[in-house]
């Protein structure tokens, strides 16, 4: 291969441990954006190691840069051809849109209805909180998955952190035995709160910090549970830490969310040994599962600093794998207050 040492360079220039397989993501997703943004949602890549990838590709003559529009040079575009390479073919089921749930039919369809309508006036994300909700069909998605997996009719729901409202949307499809929310937001809980007791939701919200011990009524309370954690290493085992605490036992399952935006592969290879240690296993790993919408702080995040990126995204373009996990073999889960860190050199949202 003509650029050889390119791999080397970039990783010299990043502490994300990136492979050589990431490079050809970035190749072929070339082959396909046309925009910055285009790419960081095309090409399953993490975010923090796109600058030195881009400026290698763009110093070996492969990549051209134009403001915010990236093309592949004629060399880029033999060289992939020479290495063989092509992009993935998309061939998503339309209906389904690859979740495996549709919601087109009864009762989701006036689900995703009634949920849009109450959800119009909630809060706007907060960075602060590490915020960004999900669309409305992924809220609406994700109540359709538990069902189908078992996990929400006649069963204790715990929701840790509750942005994408799933609370409220299960709330309203009204089969689940129980719905317990934590959120630390004083703003979301009023909302939740009073969007509950407006139509009269049964639904349980209280004002939490998961840094804290989960509260001691809550513990091996639950059937199920869904977070959407903060991505570092430790903010992930605080969330499904907390989750598995909440768990009655054999059989009690977990959900949540992890990106390829802010977790390379060797994170999620750490998250999974972490998961199985627990006396867990992983049923169900959906890809793009779960869509966000743009958040209005795009221009603060560290990210956009990095790419140097100058328009605001137009279409969506932060997406997130959904887990399933369930105990076969339950621990003692430690309900201590958090020591660890929301910190980590992959994060570009925050
Ligand atoms: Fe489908």
């Amino acid at each position: 291969m003509a650029h050889a040492d390119l791999y080397e360079r970039v990783r010299q220039k990043t502490p994300v441990p990136i492979t050589e397989r990431d490079l050809e993501r970035v190749l072929v997703g070339l082959l396909q954006a046309e925009s910055l943004w285009d790419l960081v949602g095309l090409c399953d890549v993490p975010l923090a190691a796109l600058p030195p990838l881009l400026e290698e590709l763009q110093r070996d003559g492969l990549l051209e840069r134009r403001g915010d529009r990236v093309s592949l040079t004629p060399s880029g575009k033999q060289l992939i051809e020479a290495q063989g390479w092509a992009p993935p073919v998309e061939s998503r089921c339309s209906r389904c849109r690859g979740r495996g749930v549709s919601l087109e039919e009864a009762p989701y369809r006036e689900l995703l209805e009634r949920f849009q309508e109450i959800s119009r006036d909630r809060p706007a994300p907060r960075q602060d909180f590490d915020q960004g909700y999900v669309t409305p069909e992924t809220t609406v998605a994700r109540v359709a998955l538990l069902r189908r997996r078992g996990d929400l009719d006649g069963k204790r729901l715990l929701v840790l952190g509750d942005d994408d409202l799933v609370g409220l949307a299960a709330a309203l499809l009204g089969t689940a035995r129980t719905i317990t929310v934590l959120e630390v937001d004083p703003d979301l809980v009023g909302f939740i709160r009073e969007t509950a007791r407006r139509l009269e939701l049964a639904l349980e919200v209280r004002e939490h910090d998961l840094r804290d011990p989960l509260p001691p009524d809550l513990l091996k309370a639950f059937d199920t549970f869904t977070t959407d954690p903060v991505e570092s290493y430790d903010g992930c085992r605080l969330f499904l830490g907390r989750g598995l605490s909440g768990l009655a036992g054999i059989g009690s399952a977990g959900y949540f969310g992890l990106t390829r935006h802010e977790a390379s592969l060797a994170k999620w290879h750490r998250l999974q040994r972490w998961v199985v240690e627990q006396g867990a296993v992983i049923t169900d790993c959906l890809d793009r599962f779960n869509e966000y919408v743009n958040w209005p702080y795009w221009g603060e995040m560290r990210a956009r600093r990095w790419l140097a990126v100058e328009a605001a995204p137009q279409a969506i373009w932060y997406r997130s794998t959904l887990f399933r996990l369930e105990l076969v073999e339950p621990k003692a889960y430690p309900n201590e207050p958090f020591a660890g860190s929301f910190e980590d050199p992959e994060l570009a949202t925050t």
